[in-house]
């Protein structure tokens, strides 16, 4: 039977750039480590890596990047390594707003921002109001992100505003639940990447990542540059994308 209620019916093209790529950044703790730094060092030379990854990806015409910032979960964290991400995170939307804005990428943060300090908060709601004139790319930070989070909220709002679906539940569609996910309206991730070596999602994008290609290096994120990214993309062109169907009908075009 044919499954036309599944948001991956509909077959993608797939170019030589993915349209949409998302990250977990991966290894500064390491990083800096392994150079006897404390982890903050990491973080610090972290932020480097994604100015050059944001560079690298408007330069080769990716439509959306989506990098995973701070999960759900590393509130776990030393308090003082937690201060520092968040004093870090301030400084940086600081510095990159006005570059980000006037260069047409618009910046978007997903995940419970409620759970930040007032004025990361407010510095965060001003910094994604900016709408550039001329938008050739979508930047998503998912901090304070979590994939399980994501589709509980959504599930939450959904009925809150339409409580007539828990007394029907044949209606909730993926259509009908999707705009009320976190990435609402973004086309899925084509490529994922995670970098530090480790293979895992880690509570990243959980519904979006369905039919995501993915791709793990060893590369620590402060190490991450424009080459890395190359490789990734190159990795990518060699998949088949099938979404369920066999190789013959994807190469018929089916
Ligand atoms: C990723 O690097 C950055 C954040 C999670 C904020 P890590 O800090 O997880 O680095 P490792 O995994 O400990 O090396
Ligand atoms: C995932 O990295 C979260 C971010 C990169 C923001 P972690 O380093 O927190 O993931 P685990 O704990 O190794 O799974
Ligand atoms: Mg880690």
């Amino acid at each position: 039977m044919a499954d036309f209620t599944s948001s991956t019916t509909a077959v993608p093209e797939v170019g030589t750039v993915p349209r949409h790529v998302a990250i977990i950044m991966d290894g500064n703790g390491r990083w800096a480590t392994s150079r006897m730094l404390p982890r903050f060092a990491g973080h610090v030379r972290g932020v480097e890596a994604v100015r050059r990854v944001v560079e690298a990806c408007y330069q080769r015409g990716v439509g959306h990047l989506t990098l995973f910032a701070f999960s759900s979960e590393n509130w776990r964290r030393p308090p003082d390594e937690v201060a520092l991400l968040m004093r870090l995170f301030i400084r940086t939307l600081q510095r990159e707003i006005t570059e980000l804005a006037s260069r047409g990428i618009r910046l978007r943060v997903v995940g419970d921002i409620q759970a930040f300090e007032p004025r990361l908060r407010d510095l965060i709601l001003e910094s994604t109001a900016r709408a550039p004139a001329n938008e050739r790319m979508v930047l998503t930070v998912a901090a304070n992100y979590g994939g399980r989070w994501d589709i509980l909220q959504a599930v939450r709002r959904m009925l809150a505003e339409h409580a007539e679906l828990a007394a029907d539940p044949s209606a909730i569609t993926e259509p009908a639940f999707e705009p009320y996910l976190a990435m609402a309206g973004l086309p899925e991730p084509d490529l994922f990447i995670r970098t530090g070596g480790e293979q895992r999602i880690s509570n990243f994008l959980l519904w979006q990542l369905a039919y995501t290609e993915l791709y793990f290096t060893e590369t620590y994120w402060p190490d991450f540059d424009g080459a890395a990214i190359d490789a990734a993309f190159a990795s990518y062109r060699q998949r088949e994308r099938r979404f369920g169907r066999t190789s013959a009908q994807v190469g018929a075009g089916r």
